[in-house]
């Protein structure tokens, strides 16, 4: 009896082949099909995977678990990997790779497949979680084995065997779109001197021709969660559509960098992550405003471990899930609004406020109303630097060294 596969199936090129290669080999192909907001055509796709052998299509919304699961508790930690990348793509993995794994449990397969090559870090990243969750699990990795090496005789092999593939040319990058953002890479960008051509735009305007006019934006956060824009409440993938738009009108939320690999290579790639961009700015700024000072400086430090682990796959592991538990109990006074201006590609934060805010005019104020007991910072300031009286004597006049 020949066995069964789920793979992870996009509707591209080398997952419509992979279901024809896999069949080929004697594997009972099921297609799974993740809906996370990457808004491609999935009637085409679906009867592509048909035409290719797949003997089932499987079809899930995952964009709001994908959110509210995936992109929240990222935003939370704010995790930026390398200072530039909100992490879209690395998100949705684990997320897929789950479901993937569960597909699998229901259809009783005994084997996942994904249609990453091996450069790349989604293959960690859908390996080590499929392995994390069910270790019996074969996994098959065809883009890694076949005996393809270009597109062209994957396109060869497709029309051999009456997969229909489009024929409409597909553009000079490779795209993964998800709704937390875009990574674009490959083609002429591939040389790290030159500029992002136009085209690499996909939703954002470039600064140079956004909204003529800046737009004023409110979120609202409860407990962390955005959970509301211009004072109506949103639900989770509303709210990020909506922030995806505006923030794309103003030029919102694009970085270009170099960034390292889990496989150890540079490589050199585009994002495009508005709605990310904004929630981040806010949730940082309110953040400011509720925790106090240590808890905002350990937390900064969190975020960087939080981000790499989520760009190394590392999803479902024990320190992640320590971390979400620390981040979870930070957030319980996150609560309140904050008001951008979103303008030719900044977004500025303007105003603030929360129940929990930390921040007290009567102390803070330089008018009359001052309550800030002034006398009070000499004895403060004897003691604070009563450890290190006397120490720069000595190496005062050589600038301090
Ligand atoms: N470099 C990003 C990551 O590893 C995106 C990978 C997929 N990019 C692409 N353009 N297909 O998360």
């Amino acid at each position: 009896m020949s066995k069964t596969v789920v793979l992870a199936y996009s509707g591209g090129l080398d997952t419509s082949v992979a279901v024809k290669w896999l069949t080929a080999r004697g594997y009972r192909v099921v297609a799974f099909m993740a809906d996370v907001g990457q808004g491609e055509a999935s009637v085409a796709a679906i009867r592509r995977a048909k035409a290719a052998g797949a003997i089932r299509v499987i079809v899930r919304d995952l964009r709001r678990e994908f959110v509210t699961a995936y992109c929240w508790p990222a935003l939370q930690a704010h995790a930026v990997y390398e200072d530039g990348y909100l992490l879209a793509t690395a998100l949705s993995r684990p997320l897929i790779a789950k479901h993937l794994v569960e597909t699998a449990h229901a259809v009783r397969a005994k084997a996942v497949a994904h249609g990453c090559t091996g450069k790349g870090n989604d293959q960690v990243r859908f390996e080590v979680t499929a392995r994390i969750l069910d270790p019996s699990l074969e996994i098959v990795a065809p883009v890694r084995v076949w005996e393809f090496r270009s597109r062209e005789e994957e396109i060869a092999y497709a029309r051999r065997h009456r997969i229909p593939i489009e024929v409409t040319r597909r553009g000079p990058y490779s795209i993964d779109e998800n709704l937390w953002g875009t990574s674009i890479e490959a083609g002429v960008l591939e040389n790290p001197w030159t500029a992002p051509p136009s085209d690499t735009y996909r939703s954002i305007r470039p600064a140079s021709r956004a909204a003529a006019r800046a737009a004023t934006v409110r979120i609202d956060f409860r407990r962390g969660v955005p959970v509301g824009l211009n004072g109506r409440a949103l639900g989770p993938v509303a709210l990020v559509e909506r922030l995806n738009a505006l923030g794309a009108a103003h030029g919102i939320g694009r970085s270009d960098m170099i960034e390292s690999r889990v496989v150890g290579i540079k490589s050199r790639e585009i994002y495009e992550a508005p709605a990310g961009a904004i929630l981040l700015a806010a949730h940082t700024d309110l953040e400011r405003l509720v925790l106090d000072r240590e808890l905002v400086a350990y937390k900064h430090g969190v975020a960087d471990t939080y981000a790499r682990m989520i760009y190394a796959g590392l999803w479902f592991t024990p320190l992640k899930r320590a971390l979400d538990a620390f981040i979870a109990q930070t957030q319980q006074r996150v609560t309140g609004t904050v008001r951008l201006s979103l303008f030719k590609g900044r977004c500025l934060v303007e105003g603030r406020r929360s129940p929990h805010s930390l921040y007290r005019e009567r102390l803070a104020t330089y008018s009359a109303k001052d309550q800030f007991d002034q006398r009070a910072a000499e004895g403060f300031i004897k003691l604070y630097g009563l450890p290190y009286e006397g120490s720069g004597r000595r190496t005062a006049g050589r600038g301090g060294r």
